[in-house]
Order: structure tokens, then sequence, then C-alpha cells
């Protein structure tokens, strides 16, 4: 086993573009595992990115912009509608109704403002809370200030419980689609094109694994956000886009943990912790309850470091901000989930146990690798209560797991153990499936050259020195990866949809998933990788749930 100190992996900002080869290598266990793939499902065409929206400068009466909605706690009667405004908006609301049946309620707008730490602009931002809404049922509405147009969407509720089947989507890591100010923060026209192939699957509702938009590098992080929710709301004005925190939403200064951006842009459900609104939440849609989760709270990694926030925020040093925050909760977020996922695991109603989340507890690649404090601190608790799936980012490629639960017999480092063997055809009473879906749009994808070869495991057990102004350098080694059952070395941008059928004939429930790929540069997102998981109803509920009715 070597002992190496990595490099800094992706966290430096980047203004490049790697050249990347046409077409996948496709090898025999990918083969094995796709046969057929092409012909089950369509390939998805986007459109050309839209060119950012340039403001000339605030005004009275700035129109509503950077629409999306958001699920509340129950996707069935909850949402949100958030957007943003150049200015401070007069009489911000929203009017909701019923498709052929006109608007109907008028629901006034809560205005949430910061002031970012690196320019002094004040962000303002809105959200119209929806309460008591009619499952499986089709909205539309406007959004209004005084004296602005309305900006008019949709969205659909989450049917209850196990009545109708629907489809998720899901990436990691996806930037903006073309470069702001200076051009330090990373961008792709795969950051554009993404969002309309993610749209053409009409998803019920689309997971943001964490790095959004990569606003901690950017000389320009105002504007990044707004190129990040201009891009997206093409469909995230249609369909919730549920994000997870990752490291690039650490924008130091930005409040305690730099996450302020983050916490004021989006309006999620409510995790009994104000300080810590929207770092970690659970909804529930259909049988599947969706728990995202801030892992920079638990990584050993240094990754909110940004030396341009360092050398240009204002009083950096002299404020004592620090972009290493692991251990930030102090547990708070781990006591959190362990209630979340007890009470999802004794729950009647709820077959799958989905987690989002950022950095990775299994990788083959010497980009970032895994991290060690994951497995301390959350995969114990993934194995007590049955989690099924975790999906994941951070690092720049696509690669999945077998089920996995416990560890290999004697591993000090922890090593995940795989409870099962076929990559196509997956029971999670056996363990946990994590995927790696880093591949939304970040203008440096993992390079062929990065994944270990022949085949072993990367992880981050600890970090060299650092500080406030030095970043940590990261102490990896590898491991043997007998997790590891799919990864794609050439496929640079992707994503992955999951067709969810709750009941099935003989009281069964499957996800099949699919991962979509597409070269640099291109439009076209094609199948790559599909699996099927599938287990008994809750009510038969298997190994996975028992554990964690022992566990108590
Ligand atoms: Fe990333
Ligand atoms: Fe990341």
């Amino acid at each position: 086993m070597t002992m190496v100190i990595a490099r800094r992996g992706h966290l430096a900002a980047t203004t490049t573009e790697r050249p990347v080869s046409e077409g996948p290598e496709v090898s025999r266990r990918q083969v094995l595992i796709t046969g057929g793939v092409a012909a089950a499902v369509p390939l998805v065409r986007g459109r050309a990115a839209p060119s950012l929206v340039r403001r000339t400068g605030a005004r009275p009466g700035s129109p509503p912009e950077q629409v999306h909605v958001q699920f509340g706690a129950d996707a069935a009667s909850q949402v949100a509608v958030s957007w943003a405004a150049a200015a401070a908006a007069r009489r911000p609301r929203l009017r909701l109704g019923q498709a052929g049946r006109g608007f109907g309620i008028e629901v006034p707008a809560e205005e949430r403002v910061y002031a970012e730490a690196l320019s002094g602009a004040v962000v303002h931002t809105y959200h119209a809370r929806l309460q008591h809404l009619q499952e499986d049922t089709p909205y539309v509405y406007e959004v209004l200030h005084e004296g602005a147009e309305p900006v008019p969407g949709t969205f659909r509720t989450s049917p209850r419980g196990r009545s109708r089947g629907f489809r998720f989507t899901s990436f990691g890591d996806q930037s903006i689609p073309a470069p702001v100010g200076l051009g330090l923060g990373p961008a792709t026209a795969n950051a554009g094109f993404i969002v309309d192939a993610v749209d053409a699957l009409d998803p019920l509702f689309h997971l943001m694994n964490g790095d959004l938009c990569y606003a901690n590098v950017s000389d320009a992080p105002v504007q990044t956000w707004t190129s990040f929710f201009t891009n997206n709301m093409r469909s995230a004005r249609f369909r919730p886009w549920m994000p997870a925190a990752g490291n690039h939403e650490n924008e130091v200064a930005n409040g305690p943990q730099g996450y302020l951006s983050y916490q004021t842009r989006f309006e999620l459900p409510d995790n009994g912790s104000p300080e810590f609104r929207g770092n970690w939440y659970s909804f529930t849609a259909g049988p599947i309850r969706v728990i995202s989760i801030n892992n920079d709270d638990v990584c050993l990694q240094d990754g909110g470091f940004s030396a341009f926030r360092r050398d240009n925020v204002p009083g950096y040093q002299a404020n004592g901000d620090n972009p290493y925050i692991t251990g930030y909760s102090q547990g708070l977020q781990r006591a959190w989930l362990e209630r979340e996922l007890a009470e999802a695991s004794r729950a009647d109603d709820i077959d799958w146990i989905v987690v989002c989340m950022h950095q990775v507890a299994m990788s083959s690649a010497h980009f970032n690798g895994a991290d060690l404090g994951i497995r301390q601190e959350f995969l114990p608790l993934f194995d007590a209560y049955g989690v099924d799936l975790v999906v994941a980012g951070h690092e720049h490629h696509f690669e999945r797991t077998f089920p996995v639960r416990g560890v290999l017999p004697g591993s000090t480092l922890l090593t995940p153990a795989p409870r099962g063997s076929n990559p196509a055809e997956i029971d999670t009473r056996d363990g946990t499936v994590h995927m790696i879906i880093g591949g939304g749009g970040h203008s440096t994808p993992t390079p062929p050259s990065d994944f270990d070869m022949p085949h072993d495991g990367v992880l981050i057990v600890g970090v060299g020195p650092g500080s406030p102004q030095s970043q940590h350098a990261s102490i990896t080694t590898t491991e043997p990866a007998p997790w590891s059952a799919y990864r794609d070395l050439q496929t640079p941008y992707g994503f992955a949809s999951f067709d969810v059928l709750p009941s099935e004939p003989g009281g069964t429930t499957s996800i099949t998933v699919t991962h979509y790929g597409a070269a640099a540069g291109s439009s076209v997102y094609s199948p790559l990788d599909q699996f099927v998981m599938r287990k008994p109803l809750h009510g038969t509920r298997g190994a996975g749930r028992q554990l964690a009715r022992t566990h108590r």
C-alpha cells in the first residue's frame, strides 16, 4: 500500500478545457452491463446554451429573475418558489392556479438578502411557500413585483405513497455555461446542454449533488450565481432542482461556514437548526425519502479554500476567516441524520431511502479521492438504517458500486465490503449502492490518467499542514476496490435518471437507473450504463430494515 501527498485536485479554479476524445471506451464489463440499453432508452438532445443575461444596473421595478422551484418536506403538498431581483422588489408575490382554471390565491413572498463579502454587493432573493396543495397535480404560477412584468412557471406535486411511478434525475459539479468576470471559475457549454437533456426526460424532480456553480473560486461570485440560476431556470422553473451543499458552496466570509449565498438563495425543508437551514434536510416523494446532507462537516479534505478570496476578501485575516470547516456542526448534523434515518426506516410507506451528498465514500480516481471522514461518521448510519442509494459528485466522472455494508475484514481504512456481485440487478436489502455522478459540466473532468490502474480505490486519510492562508494538502492512500461495479474512464459529462416503479406484480418495487453521457462540446447525451435496484415492498421488509429495528 502506498502513501502519497496528493496534489490539490480540482480545488483550484481553472479556465481551460481539456481535450476529450470523442466516444467512450467500452470495456468488457461495460458491454455486459449495457447490452441493449441503447435500444431501450432514447437519446437526449439538448439545445444550445443561451447567452447570459447581463444587467445594466439595479433599478426600481427590476423584474423577477433566476426563478426556481423546490419541494417542501412533503412533496405531495408543499412547494416553494424562489427567485432574485437586481434591486429590492416592491410587493413581491406569487399567484397560483391550476392549469385551465386561471389563477386563484396570491401568496406574499418573503425577502431574504445578504451582502456578498468579496464585493459588498447586496443580493435580493424572494421565497413564496405554498402549503396544502393537492397531490400529483399540475399547477401554474407567476411571480410578480410592482412595476415589472410577471414571470410564469409551472410545477407538479408528487404523487403520494405508491400511487404512481415517476422519474427523477441527478448530477453534481455543474458550473455555468460561459465565463463571468475574469473567468477564474469553471464554465463549459455542457453546463448548459445538460439542463435541456435533463428537462427532456421530464423528471418529477432533479437532485444536484453539490458544487453547483463554483462561486467560491470566482472573482465575480454574484454574477456566477446569477448565471447558474439563469441557466437552470429553463428547467428549474418547472420542476424542483433540489441541492446538496458541496465544498464549492463554501464562499469563505459569507456567513460562519461560507454557505450564506446557498442558504439565502434556496428555500429548503426545515431541519430544526435555523443557523444550518438548507445544509441538511429531507423530503418525501411517493415512496422515497430523500435526505440531503453536507459532507464538509465530516470530511478530512480541505475543500473550501480559495486563494482569490484569501487575497481579496476585505479583512480576511483580521476577521479570522477560515474555509476549513470540518466538524462545524459539532455532531448536530449526525444526530439529525440518525433521527431522520430511524424515522424513515420505520415508516411503512417509505420503500426507498436515497441520500444526496457531495464528497464520496468510495472512488477509484486520483482526483480528490474518497474521504475517510465519511466512512467514520456516516456509513455506519447508512448500514444501520438501510440506506438504499447514495448519489454524490466531487469526483468529476461516473462510477458506481455494488451494494456495500460493513467493512472488509480487518480493514483499518474501513473499506466498504461488497454484498453482491451482479452489476445489473441489485437487491438493496443487501447494502447501499453509491453513485458518483460528477460530470455536470465542470471544465476539468477527471482525466483518464487519474483513474487508478489496474483498479484500486483512492482514499483521503488525513491532511498535511495548512491554515486559513494556506490550503491543507490531502494525504491519500490506495486500497482494494472490490466494491467497484462500474466506472467510465472516457465520457466527461453526464447525469443519471431513476425510473421508480412503486409497486410491481409479486410485491416488489424497483428503480431502473440509466447513466447518460456526452462528449465535451456535445449536446447529445446517450445512455451508457443501466442497472435495476429491486426489493420487496416495505411491508415485507428484509435484512436492511430489520437491522434498523435491532439497532435502536
Ligand atoms: Fe467539483
Ligand atoms: Fe467538490
